[in-house]
């Protein structure tokens, strides 16, 4: 149990326990992995929050994205943290003081999209001698991500742990974002082209599409396939609805290797870690 130290802590839904115990255990199984085959390795959050979150109607206080990654058993070299609000970053930033004073932390205020050449000086220069691998988690509120942002970012060796949070947005705001004006869709993509293909496919399940649009991006960029069932889908926990996908994007089969662990034993960490 993780008691109050009186700092602000937004509150979230009860499916984020199943988010969190999928991110520490990526976390767990990259940072250690990859720990002898890199001379750096670099823990992005682009959405960073405040560390903490309590769920919502319980009193049941979670660890956050960057805590946990600050948690493994071998942590990382350098750690990148980007939140937009100043109260929630000021938090976290007292947090990763308290409970990881030693950790080599760059905090980067504002939005991650505007911000994203700060982010990239951020990242230790990478040489044959310092060869540098970076893991950015991607876990904005809704489909609010931009392509292009990612792109920016794919040109150092990283990979990307992204939560495609479609099902709460896409489908609630289907009309708008299909036959509206609005450029969201566009940007998360990164292509207007989509529109064309959604006509060709029938307009059937727009969730699963854009999910594979997504991914279909990311290979433009390099990034091996990653297939729905290779997704893990979050449901609600009241309500049963699908609310977002959870997916590595890699340029190397390894990672693959531990997202498949992640995807077996994300639901029971006890079976990994006997
Ligand atoms: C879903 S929460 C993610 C929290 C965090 N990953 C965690 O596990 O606790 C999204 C966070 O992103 C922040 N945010 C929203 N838009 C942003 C942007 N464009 N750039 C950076 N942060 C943003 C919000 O203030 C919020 O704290």
């Amino acid at each position: 149990m993780i008691e109050d130290d009186g700092l602000i802590y937004p509150e979230v839904g009860s499916w984020a326990e199943e988010k969190y115990r999928l991110l520490s255990l990526y976390d767990e199984l990259f940072s250690t992995g990859m720990k002898h085959k890199w001379d750096q390795r670099v823990y992005i959050d682009l959405y960073a929050g405040a560390g903490y979150g309590k769920i919502k109607g319980s009193k049941k206080i979670l660890k956050g994205s960057p805590l946990l990654s600050l948690g493994v058993t071998h942590p990382f070299d350098k750690y990148i943290f980007c939140e937009k609000s100043p109260d929630l970053l000021a938090a976290l930033t007292a947090r990763v003081d308290r409970i990881a004073p030693q950790a080599q932390v760059a905090y980067v205020p504002g939005d991650c999209d505007s911000k994203i050449a700060d982010i990239c000086k951020e990242i230790p220069k990478g040489s044959p001698s310092n060869k540098v691998l970076s893991l950015c988690v991607v876990d904005p509120f809704d489909f609010g991500l931009k392509f292009e942002t990612l792109k920016k970012l794919s040109v150092v060796y990283i990979d990307f742990v992204v939560l495609l949070a479609i099902g709460m947005d896409a489908n609630r705001n289907y009309d708008h974002y299909v036959d509206g004006n609005s450029s969201k869709i566009d940007e998360a993509l990164g292509n207007e082209e989509w529109r064309e293909r959604w006509k060709a496919a029938g307009r059937r399940d727009f969730r699963r599409f854009l999910a594979q649009e997504f991914s279909m991006s990311m290979q433009s960029l390099g990034y091996l396939e990653q297939p729905l069932d290779r997704m893990k889908l979050v449901k609600s926990t009241e309500k049963n609805l699908s609310l977002y996908y959870i997916a590595l994007f890699s340029r190397n089969k390894t990672a693959y290797k531990f997202w498949d662990e992640v995807l077996k034993y994300g639901t029971d960490q006890q079976s990994l870690f006997g």
